[in-house]
């Protein structure tokens, strides 16, 4: 597990569009020589509520599913962000992920993907505030991806390579920024 980027999909909805958009765009944007991605889907790791009867900070992990958490986080190199917008802020279950743990992620390279009407520019700000506290350490671009007319009477996306390829050079410039991040702590 170590050295690969921790790639997380924050939406745990039935029916998103966070999956679509997080396959799209590791099939478009990591190239073939940057390290191995592996994806955290915060709907399949379906965390409870936080469960864990002492601070994260204590470290002090009681149950299995903090501990594997802990291990997918604390031995990425780097970790991926992607957020919906949901009512100006970012999910429950993104929150939720994260206040599970503590050292895991301070001083990792992080890269945050908001998405929504707007670009999910609020929950973009929002999160990008938390993860400080916990001290991610983020790549300076900021990605916004608009959705407004993409989506199909399924309420999935009908081209979500398109949409990807629309958003492509910021995706790259921040996924390289990401790599040169994981490279200043390596
Ligand atoms: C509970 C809820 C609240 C939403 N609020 C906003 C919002 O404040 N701003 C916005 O741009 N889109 C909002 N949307 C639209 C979402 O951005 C859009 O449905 C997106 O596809 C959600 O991501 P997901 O399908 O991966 O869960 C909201 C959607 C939901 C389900």
């Amino acid at each position: 597990m170590a050295g690969e980027i921790l790639f997380i999909i924050g939406s745990a909805r039935p029916v998103r569009v966070g999956g679509q958009l997080g396959r799209a765009i590791l099939d478009q944007i990591p190239g073939t020589d940057g390290p191995r991605v592996q994806v955290a889907d915060l709907r399949e790791l379906a965390l409870p509520i936080l469960d864990e009867p002492r601070m994260a900070a204590t470290g002090d992990y009681q149950h299995e599913h903090t501990r594997n958490w802990a291990r997918m986080v604390g031995g990425a190199a780097a970790i991926v962000v992607l957020t919906p917008e949901y009512n100006w802020g970012y999910p429950a279950s993104v929150k939720n992920a994260i206040d599970y743990l503590y050292a895991e992620w301070k001083d990792k390279p992080g890269l945050l993907i908001s998405y929504g009407g707007g670009g999910g520019k609020r929950s973009f700000e929002q999160l990008k505030q938390v993860l400080g506290r916990v001290g991610v350490n983020l790549v300076e671009t900021p990605v916004n991806i608009p959705l407004r007319g993409e989506y199909g009477d399924d309420d999935r996306l009908t081209d979500p390579a398109r949409v990807v390829a629309d958003n492509a050079e910021v995706l790259r410039q921040a996924w390289q920024e990401l790599l040169g991040l994981i490279g200043d702590e390596g």
